[in-house]
Parts: structure tokens; sequence; C-alpha cells
């Protein structure tokens, strides 16, 4: 029994050896590279072929090397990940700007006939309507109404308003995961203008959001965003 045990254990041992050792040689590697081959591998750690073919599936199913058929392994194309939806923090992050928040109003709300069927409530049940003017580098690039579904998050009001929305509902476990957003070509008015520091009547990008945490609707949002300033990117792909 024993015996069976050790040999099981030097076997996963050298499967797991052979697995780091190809992992430390591609790293850094060219996506297409090709990996080492697996008579070197054989020949260089005294194993059998099939745990060389154990340890480089297991790369290949993590998606570091990539088979492909008639040619060989090679060093995988990073994998593009959906990355659901973001924040506004983290889309100015992204674009290596500052993101800032400026509270203009935040206060408990009966839910309008609009925002209530967005929400799926009731007509006149509690949501929190939040509205920011949200800068980026120090200049404004949008003035963000959101609400939210203020039965899913007791208490959000009293603990002091987060630095960012979407990091406040993760920590609920309510982060979105799923989104539907819409955008428009739009003018500014008077008092979006003086806002956004543009000239009256300039032109904005009306941008609007429902977004849900599983089956949970948690947000709705407006947001007018600068247009001189703001670049919508989106990321489209497909399975396969
Ligand atoms: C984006 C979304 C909004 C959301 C906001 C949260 O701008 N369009 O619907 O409220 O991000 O941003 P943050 O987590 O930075 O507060």
């Amino acid at each position: 029994m024993d015996e069976v045990l050790v040999v099981t254990e030097g076997k996963a041992l050298k499967h797991v050896q052979v697995r780091e050792y190809v992992r430390t040689l591609v790293s850094g590697a060219a996506p297409g590279s090709p990996a080492p081959s697996e008579r070197e591998l054989v020949h260089h750690f005294g194993v059998a072929r099939m745990t060389v073919r154990q340890a480089m599936d297991a790369l290949v199913v993590e998606g570091l090397l990539e088979r492909i058929p008639g040619r060989g392994t090679f060093v995988a194309r990073p994998r593009r990940v959906p990355s659901g939806p973001t924040s506004f923090t983290e889309e100015m992050t992204r674009r290596g700007l500052l993101p800032e928040s400026q509270t203009l109003l935040a206060r408990r709300e009966q839910a309008g006939p609009g925002v209530a069927r967005a929400l799926g409530l009731t007509e006149g049940d509690a949501v929190i309507h939040w509205r920011r003017l949200r800068r980026a580098d120090a200049v404004p690039m949008c003035i963000e109404d959101a609400y939210l579904n203020e039965i899913l998050i007791p208490g959000f009001l009293q603990s002091g308003m987060p630095t960012s929305l979407y990091d406040a509902l993760e920590d609920r476990g309510l982060r979105p995961t799923w989104a539907e957003d819409s955008i428009a070509a739009d003018v500014a008015t008077d008092e979006e203008a003086a806002l956004l520091e543009i000239e009256p009547g300039g032109a904005v990008l009306r941008h609007s959001r429902r977004a849900s945490a599983e089956e949970r609707i948690v947000e709705v949002s407006r947001s007018v965003y600068r247009s001189d300033r703001f670049t919508m990117w989106v990321q489209l792909g497909r399975e396969g």
C-alpha cells in the first residue's frame, strides 16, 4: 500500500516539475513561439512521454500554450476575457487618467415611473438617487445620476458615500455582472454645460445603463459625457 502511494506521489511530482519548468521557459516568450519539444523534455527529465504530455496538457488547459493540429504546441495568445460591466473609476484608470468624484446629491427618493420600470420596482418604492460630477485628471468628464434599489443595499446612505459605487456593491456581493447600455448624441442643457465647463448647447453623449448582479437589477444610471473628452470603447467577442 505504502509503495503504491510513494509511486503515485513521485509521478505527480515529476509532472508538476515538468509543468513548472516549461512555464518558466515560456514566460515572456512571444505568442506563437514554439513550446519546448516533448522529446527534449523526456530526455531532460528522464520521464515517460505520458508524464510530459500530462504537464503540457495542463498548460494548454490553463491557456498558456495552444496546440495547433498538424503543427505542434505554441505559446498561446493571451485570452480575451470579457470584463463585464466596468465602472467609471476603471474606465478612467484604463485610459491613464485620474478619476475623481464630487457628490452633487445623495438621497432617498420615491421611484418615478421610468426608474421603477427599469429597476423592476413599483412606482413610489424607495430608491437611492446619487448624482455626481465626475472628473478625470481634474477636468469634468460627465455628470452621473445613479438610481439604486434601496431594498438591496440597506444603510447605504448612512455608511458614508464610497469612492467607487461598483467597489461598494462588490463589498455587498452585488457587483454588476450584466448590463445593457445605450448611448445617444445630444446637446447639453445650460445647467449641464455649466457643470461640465463647456459652451451652453455644446455636444454631449447621453449614456444609460441598467445593471444587474446575477438576477437582481441593482442600478439604473444616466450619464452625460462631454463628447470632446469621451470616446466609448466597446469590446465585442464570440466564443469558439
Ligand atoms: C459607470 C456606469 C455607471 C456606474 C459607474 C460606477 O460610469 N455607467 O452606471 O454608476 O460606472 O462607477 P464607480 O464605481 O467609479 O463609482
